[in-house]
């Protein structure tokens, strides 16, 4: 595994995102993300949007962040929103035991062991650092002390403090406690589905490996609600025969690799657990398509029962490989009336609703997706280095920060007042362009493809008589002239 990611450089230098608080003392696992950031950062989320919500004709909604504890009680991540942790008895350093095992295993290329660690219990995991002699790296001290860490935020609301909250570690539970709420007010039918995009808190043991792991991220959820008794007609707008015919990579429970499998053949065998499943899969495919993963770098792979969170009666990992190896991207789960019994018991509320005459008490499928750990992967697969002396970022029109840079040629009050009507000229269009006339040319050009913009206009002298400007493309670095008025009536 490589310490570095391929793009830690440019993101580096270019503030994509860095350490929050930089200033002050090193607090891990906090990411701010700079203006180039963000824009990528929203692109995937209005690609999401425009695939899930959107594109399936579902329900967006925004709930609180902060949860008082009953509803956590109900969900049961009070009692098993848990990390296995041990602690160095000398430096007092904490490790997250599974990654720990797991890193071990991965550094030794002990293929079957790395696929145990995930059926091993707490104490067992104890057992087995301590028995292949995995000790701290800080100061080579044993690591002991296990324990079921729970990884939610404790705050307390008002002033005195008396009413125990924690910031919400899952998006899932607003729209699970909104949700006959929203039913009723919308009129809805099962099937139905409801999305929600915003941040989640999570206290990791050991934050690392940039925007993998942090403790606080943004999720982009899907509830479907079901009638489980109900048959499957259609869901989404989707033309179902197109996508059991689709064929994706998948590593069924207990295959190390994934395989191409057609969605048919993984629904025959109960691989996949259900048709809304299925839909589900298939959307992220889409998703991860459109951002410009490429086939060979993603896989979903079915989760050992071990591995299942607590609320789950199967779950189909989306996992892209980086350059820290394959990272779950998306969490897929049948998590069936798992969460709405429970508020209804814990909350005194009869959350079932009419289907078909009779009363019914949803089962729910879940794709709940990280936009972090996407972009994470978005940029580390985007780097190129084709020996013109920088990097640049081959990012796919669908995420690239901005469709166009604008720059005229020199510092020239006529080139610069030209190129500030394109500027302002896609502006108008409501195309957002980056706009630069610091620096030569070539070093605006080596920014702009380090920050992965797809096209480069360059205002200059044949401009101002005859209207024409050059559009450099920024992955084969050719050049053609255009005029502005073409330019401006293709946007
Ligand atoms: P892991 O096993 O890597 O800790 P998880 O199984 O806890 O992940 P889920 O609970 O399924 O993850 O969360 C859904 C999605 O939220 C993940 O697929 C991932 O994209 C994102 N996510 C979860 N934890 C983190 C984190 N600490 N930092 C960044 N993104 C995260
Ligand atoms: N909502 C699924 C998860 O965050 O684990």
């Amino acid at each position: 595994m490589n310490n570095e990611s391929a793009a830690e450089d440019i993101v580096k230098r270019r503030a994509i995102f860095y350490r929050s608080f930089g200033i002050y003392a090193e607090v891990g696992g906090f990411y701010d993300y700079g203006p180039i950031g963000l824009r990528i950062k929203r692109k995937i989320e209005e690609a999401w949007r425009k695939l899930f919500p959107e594109g399936m004709g579902l329900l967006e909604v925004e709930t609180s962040i902060v949860l008082p504890e009953v509803v956590l009680k109900a969900s049961g991540h009070l009692a098993t929103f848990t990390d296995p942790v041990g602690v160095c008895g000398s430096c007092h350093t904490s490790y997250r035991l599974d990654k720990l095992l797991e890193e071990y295993y991965e550094a030794n290329g002990d293929g079957e062991g790395l696929g145990g660690v995930k059926k091993l219990k707490l104490n067992d995991l104890a057992a087995r650092i301590s028995s292949v002699g995995i000790k701290c790296s800080k100061c080579g001290g044993s690591i002991g002390n296990p324990e079921n860490f729970n990884l939610m935020f404790k705050t307390q609301i008002g002033q005195k403090g008396t009413e125990i909250a924690y910031l919400r570690p899952e998006t899932a539970q607003g729209i699970f406690v909104d949700f006959k709420d929203i039913y009723r007010a919308y009129g809805l039918k099962l099937p139905c589905g409801i999305s929600q995009v915003g941040k989640v808190f999570r206290n990791e043991i050991s934050p690392r490996q940039q925007l993998v792991r942090v403790r606080e991220f943004t999720q982009m959820e899907t509830e479907i609600f079901i009638d489980k008794e109900a048959g499957f007609g259609s869901f989404g707008g989707v033309d179902f025969k197109k996508i059991e015919a689709e064929r994706i990579s998948f590593a069924r429970r207990g295959e190390e690799e994934g395989s191409e499998y057609t969605i048919r053949s993984l629904l025959d065998d109960g691989s996949i657990p259900n048709e809304y499943f299925a839909i589900l899969l298939y959307k992220e495919k889409e998703l991860v398509d459109l951002l410009g993963i490429g086939k060979e770098r993603y896989r979903f792979r079915q989760l050992e029962k071990e591995e299942l969170p607590h609320y789950s009666m199967g779950n189909i990992d989306l996992e892209v490989k980086t350059s820290y190896g394959y990272i779950e991207v998306a969490g897929n789960a049948h998590r069936s009336d798992y969460d709405l019994s429970s508020h209804a018991k814990l909350s005194g509320e009869d959350l079932s609703v009419l289907s078909n005459e009779k009363k019914v008490l949803p089962h729910v499928i879940e794709a709940s997706i990280g936009v972090d750990r996407l972009l994470f992967s978005v940029i580390d697969g985007a780097v190129r280095d084709d020996g013109r002396g920088w990097k640049l970022l081959a990012l796919n029109s669908s995420v690239a920060p901005y469709e166009y840079a604008v720059f005229p040629l020199q510092k020239d009050d006529g080139l610069i007042k030209k190129a500030k009507e394109i500027h302002e000229g896609l502006g108008a269009r409501r195309i957002c362009s980056f706009y630069a006339e610091a620096g030569s040319i070539g070093k605006r050009y080596a920014r702009a493809d380090e920050i992965g913009i797809p096209n480069a206009i360059t205002v200059d002298f044949d401009t101002l008589k005859d209207g024409t400007v050059t559009i450099r493309d920024r992955d084969s670095s050719k050049q053609v002239r255009k005029s502005i008025d073409e330019l401006l009536r293709a946007t």
